[in-house]
């Protein structure tokens, strides 16, 4: 995983193991109190391991919250992003300035079946996945749905909004190591055009993608 963030962003990907979730404080627990074990695991996971990092950064010890959308508001002059999947979570985190936003996704990496590709895909990232071989289109397309997530999460705390798959189109590089999300829609700070960059990782059979945000 080293290098798939730059220096300024402290990334720890562990098990999920089996977290105890009355080890958060009630306000965390509150929001998990209808989940399925398996939600109060992950989320659970995701908090303590968050709360870990948040003490690294020296900052005091509160509970972290949902907001609108399931963003979490991270305290002041943090950024930080939380996923989790299959057996893994992890947690991107950073103080340095001008950092807006981070966005971590963890896939499994099977490739996406062409009958979910409607979904996800626009017209333009259609016409970027011609341009692969046939065979290795569906492992592209996952990538491309990896890509688009944590580029969402990254522009998340700075424009405050929801988007659509259809708000970004991927460009994935040809080693598979990185890509450009470019948006097909204003979302301010961006305009339609601006573009994000972003890494990818494998981690086993699991996709790790990393965006970060500067705006
Ligand atoms: C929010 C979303 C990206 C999460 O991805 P996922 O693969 O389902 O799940 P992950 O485990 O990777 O991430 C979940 C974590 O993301 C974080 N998250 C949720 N909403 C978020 C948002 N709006 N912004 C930033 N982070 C968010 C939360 O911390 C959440 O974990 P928690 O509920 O335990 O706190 C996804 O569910 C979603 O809504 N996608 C549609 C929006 C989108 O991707 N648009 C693409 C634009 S081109």
């Amino acid at each position: 995983m080293e290098g798939l963030f730059d220096a300024r962003v402290r990334l720890c990907i562990e098990p999920i193991g089996d977290p105890d979730p009355t080890a958060l404080p009630p306000e965390e627990q509150a929001l998990i109190a209808k989940a399925v074990p398996k939600r109060r695991r992950e989320f659970a996971a995701g908090r303590l391991l968050a709360r870990r990092m948040l003490g690294e950064f020296g900052v005091p010890d509160q509970p972290l919250l949902r907001g609108e959308h399931g963003a979490v508001p991270w305290p002041d002059g943090l950024q930080a992003s939380i996923s989790h999947c299959g057996p893994w979570v992890g947690v991107a985190m950073t103080d340095a300035p001008g950092i807006s936003g981070v966005g971590l996704d963890i896939e499994f990496a099977k490739p996406l079946e062409e009958k979910y590709w409607h979904v996800i895909l626009t017209e333009e990232d259609m016409c970027h996945l011609q341009s692969w071989p046939q065979q290795s289109r569906p492992r592209v397309a996952k990538r491309m749905f990896g890509a688009k997530e944590a580029a969402y999460k990254a522009q998340y705390p700075a424009s405050g909004l929801f988007l659509p798959f259809s708000a970004m189109w991927i460009s994935v590089n040809p080693g598979l190591t990185g890509f450009e999300a470019t948006f097909r829609q204003h979302a301010a700070p961006w305009k339609i055009g601006d573009v994000l960059r972003g890494q990818f990782a494998t981690l086993g059979d699991h996709v790790v993608t990393a965006v970060v945000s500067e705006s």
